[in-house]
């Protein structure tokens, strides 16, 4: 069983990041020179997938054009020989790729975006999903391709997870947790954003997950959870023994939040080799005023 199929649920309106938002969707934001959506997108191509399916908005059209070919562009680049940025724009996500945009009608939660692309997965199938916002470092590893081959070597679905601080519990689902062994931790609990003295434990889960087709026969689209929102953390719930949940190493950038988004600009600009010297020289110099 391969996992070659993701979903990115990117129809959200990005408020928090208005007025850049209003005619651009906060995926299309960059850090550095490219989109977050993209920075999403290679990593799932590195860890083998192939089909990536959107649900989004008519807000959200610079998505599709993005991951579409610029036939204009491209050949002016080509007749400047400017072959470099050929290879930035040609084929992003992989010449073999299939992108496929499914429309969310009205924003009801992440648990109803997901199922909105029920018809795009097989019976008994696995897929991950992917939330862009929440941008993962590259390095050392990549993250979805070790939550793929947990879930392929113990059959089960797997949720990302990450300590956080008390005071932010209440802006994720939580998980209770059994045991672990090497990062993988056995769950009996998932809670989605609980109050600091009620919630279960201080890991959190985030955007990144692996499911199986089964998910969404658990998805009530009629009872709708926290924030009057149809959760994916309800569905979770319901099936709790059929999920592992995996403690990365790699650094997360909040890049739905303007400090997190900022400060992966910082950190992905010093890690950049045409960047890092004038940058830590800049910053270097800040620190003295
Ligand atoms: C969603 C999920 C939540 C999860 C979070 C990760 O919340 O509902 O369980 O912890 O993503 O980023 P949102 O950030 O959409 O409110």
């Amino acid at each position: 069983m391969k996992i070659k199929k993701a979903i990115f649920p990117v129809a959200g309106f990005g408020t928090r990041f208005l007025p850049a938002t209003k005619a651009t969707p906060k995926e299309m934001l960059p850090i550095i020179d490219k989109p977050i959506i993209q920075y999403a997108v290679e990593e799932a191509q590195q860890a083998g997938i192939t089909e990536f399916i959107f649900v989004t908005h008519h807000a959200k059209r610079a998505i599709e054009d993005h991951f579409d070919e610029n036939i204009e562009l491209l050949e002016k680049l080509k007749s400047d020989q400017k072959d470099h940025l050929v290879k930035q724009i040609q084929n992003i996500g992989g010449s073999t790729s299939r992108f496929t945009f499914v429309r969310q009608d009205k924003p009801k939660g992440l648990g109803h975006a997901i199922s909105c692309a029920e018809h795009m997965i097989n019976e008994n199938e696995f897929f991950a999903v992917i939330l862009a916002d929440d941008l993962i470092d590259p390095l050392p590893g990549n993250i979805l391709k070790d939550m793929i081959s947990i879930s392929m070597q113990s059959s089960k679905q797997v949720l990302a997870l990450e300590k956080v601080s008390k005071q932010d519990v209440s802006k994720f689902g939580i998980v209770s947790t059994t045991k672990n062994h090497k990062n993988i931790h056995t769950l009996d609990g998932i809670v989605e954003k609980p109050e600091e003295n009620i919630a279960p434990s201080d890991l959190a889960v985030v955007g990144r997950y692996i499911f199986n087709h089964s998910i969404f026969a658990l998805i009530d689209s009629k009872n709708p959870g926290v924030n009057g929102e149809i959760q994916i953390t309800d569905a979770i719930a319901k099936d709790i023994d059929n999920f592992l949940g995996y403690q990365f190493k790699e650094k997360r950038f909040d890049c739905g939040s303007k400090i997190g988004y900022l400060k992966a600009n910082i950190e992905f600009g010093l890690s950049d080799p045409k960047l890092k010297v004038e940058l830590k020289k800049y910053l270097k110099g800040l620190q003295n005023l």
